[in-house]
Parts: structure tokens; C-alpha cells; sequence
């Protein structure tokens, strides 16, 4: 069995990027720059988000952090995005999800220049990632391309099991796995709450995609020898030993999976980092992006 390392290569790819921002600098050209919007104090929220900025920093990216109360108005949230939208100095633009109920939050996503978009949610994007066109891709399942790529997994012909139908990974996992490029040319099973049989669907599959935000709901008896396990999974339970009061649950049982498995992620240390990685090199490629 062999780990997924996401933490190496996300390190990897930042330490590429920073030298690539070096060259820009050292050749006088534009800098990219993030700019994120963050609504409200949601702990889960308020971590991710620094985590983002704090890799631009680190890389040589500009940064631009715009804090708002959760009582922050529609309007006011739609001027911050147009406003950065027309900023000639950001490159690209996310404003951290979940929004308060209040904010109609396709309607704030959508504001976002598809081009600036690096998260890659605008239906521009989303119709440009489905027609094999030049975008940014969504940042789970790209980074999730990335490592199955660097540990050179084989995946044309294979049975891809995608369990979750998100916008933001089980979806856009699915229709990239069965794509006609490398990683992909999967048969692709999505599976979601109301499928019926999953373990046996489970047991068919060469590669499995979890992302349903259950903890440790994949378990050994679901998967086959030899199987690829991806962990999108990162809920936070409560731990009593953690400083934070917390640890990270992926949504594989590992000590039971793993030892069935010809590859897997560990949680932490797999996806996560490679989110990051795939958000940044969006927002090194944005300014490439004309549409
Ligand atoms: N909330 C959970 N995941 C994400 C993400 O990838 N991007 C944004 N903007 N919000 C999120």
C-alpha cells in the first residue's frame, strides 16, 4: 500500500510556484494576487481561510483579506465583488462558503469574473470544465487529478466510484474521471444518499472518490484488494487531547481500508494540502485566462 503523500507534493508545487513568482518579480511583470472574502466567525470557516492566505504569502502572492460581519447586507457583499472584479491588481477572487442565510449565495458567486473565479464554482467555468476547455478547475477534485498524477495511478478503463454529488467535489469528480485525458477515461459511478446497493457498487470499484462528509463511513468490507481510495472527507470531531479540541475525520475507516488498498490518502496530510496547491496554481494561471 502506498500513502498519497498530498502534504509533499502540495509543498512541491509551492516551492515551483514561489520560484515562478521570483522570475515575474525579477522580470518586473504582474504579481498574482488572491483576494478572499471571509463572512462571519465560523472556526472551520475562519481556519481554511488563513490557511489560503498564509500560502500566498508564503509563495511571494499578493493577499487581500476582506473580513465582513455575518450581518453584512446583499448589496454590500455584491459591491466588495464588483469592486474586485474590476480591480486591475487581483488576479483572483473566492469569497469563503457557507454564507449567512441571508446572502443569496449563487447570486455572490456568480458576480465573480469567471476568469478571477479560482475556485472554479462559476457555471462559466463549470460549462468550460464539461466541454474540455481552458478554466479554472474546482480546487478539490484538481488537486486530487494532481496527485493521482504524480503517483502515476492508472486510470483509463478503471471502475471510478464517486460517492457525493457536491457542486464542489462529487460532481465536478465525476465528469473529470470520465474525461478522455489522463487522469480519467474511467466508467464513473456516482453515488449519493438515495443509491441503493452502495457497498456492492463499492466492491466493484478500482478507485473510490469519497466525498459525502460521513466520518469513516467507507469501511474494509466495502472495498475490494488492490483498490485507490481517495479521502475528501475532513470533519471535525471532538477530541479532548487536541489543543483545538478537535481532530480531522476523513470519511474512509482507515486502519481498515488501508491495508486492502494499492494506493490511498491519509487524513490529514492527503486532499487538504492538495486543495491549496490546486487554488494556487488557479490563481497563478488566472491572468492567462481571457474570457
Ligand atoms: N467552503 C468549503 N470549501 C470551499 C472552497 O473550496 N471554496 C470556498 N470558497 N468555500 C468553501
Amino acid at each position: 500500500m502506498v500513502l498519497l503523500d498530498g502534504k509533499k507534493l502540495s509543498e512541491e508545487i509551492q516551492a515551483e510556484l514561489a520560484q515562478k513568482v521570483s522570475h515575474l518579480k525579477s522580470e518586473g511583470k504582474k504579481i498574482p494576487h488572491l483576494a478572499a472574502v471571509l463572512v462571519g466567525n465560523d472556526g472551520a470557516s475562519e481556519t481554511y481561510v488563513a490557511s489560503k492566505v498564509k500560502a500566498c504569502e508564503r509563495i511571494g502572492f499578493g493577499s487581500t483579506l476582506i473580513r465582513k460581519e455575518s450581518s453584512v447586507t446583499h448589496a454590500e457583499l455584491m459591491t466588495v465583488v464588483q469592486q474586485l472584479n474590476s480591480d486591475e491588481n487581483i488576479t483572483g477572487i473566492l469569497v469563503q462558503l457557507p454564507l449567512p442565510k441571508h446572502i443569496d449565495e449563487e447570486k455572490v458567486t456568480y458576480a465573480i469574473s469567471p476568469s478571477k473565479d479560482v475556485d472554479g464554482f462559476h457555471p462559466v467555468n463549470v460549462g468550460r470544465m464539461v466541454k474540455g476547455l481552458p478554466c479554472h478547475l474546482p480546487a478539490t477534485p484538481y488537486g486530487i487529478l494532481m496527485l493521482l498524477e504524480k503517483y502515476q495511478v492508472q486510470t483509463e478503463g478503471k471502475h471510478c466510484v464517486v460517492i457525493g454529488r457536491s457542486d464542489i467535489v462529487g460532481k465536478p469528480m465525476s465528469i473529470l474521471m470520465s474525461r478522455n485525458a489522463y487522469p480519467g477515461n474511467c466508467t464513473v459511478t456516482t453515488c449519493h444518499s438515495k443509491t441503493k446497493n452502495l457497498k456492492e457498487i463499492c466492491l466493484s470499484a478500482d478507485i473510490i472518490v469519497a466525498a459525502l462528509g460521513r466520518p469513516e463511513f467507507v469501511t474494509g468490507d466495502m472495498v475490494k484488494e488492490g483498490s485507490v481510495v481517495i479521502d475528501v472527507g475532513i470533519t471535525r470531531v471532538p477530541d479532548a487531547t487536541k489543543k483545538s479540541g478537535f481532530k480531522l475525520k476523513g470519511d474512509v475507516h482507515f486502519e481498515s481500508v488501508a491495508p486492502k488498498c494499492s494506493f490511498i490518502t491519509p487524513v490529514p496530510g492527503g486532499v487538504g494540502p492538495m486543495t491549496i496547491a490546486a487554488l494556487l496554481m488557479n490563481t497563478m494561471n488566472a491572468s492567462a485566462l481571457d474570457y
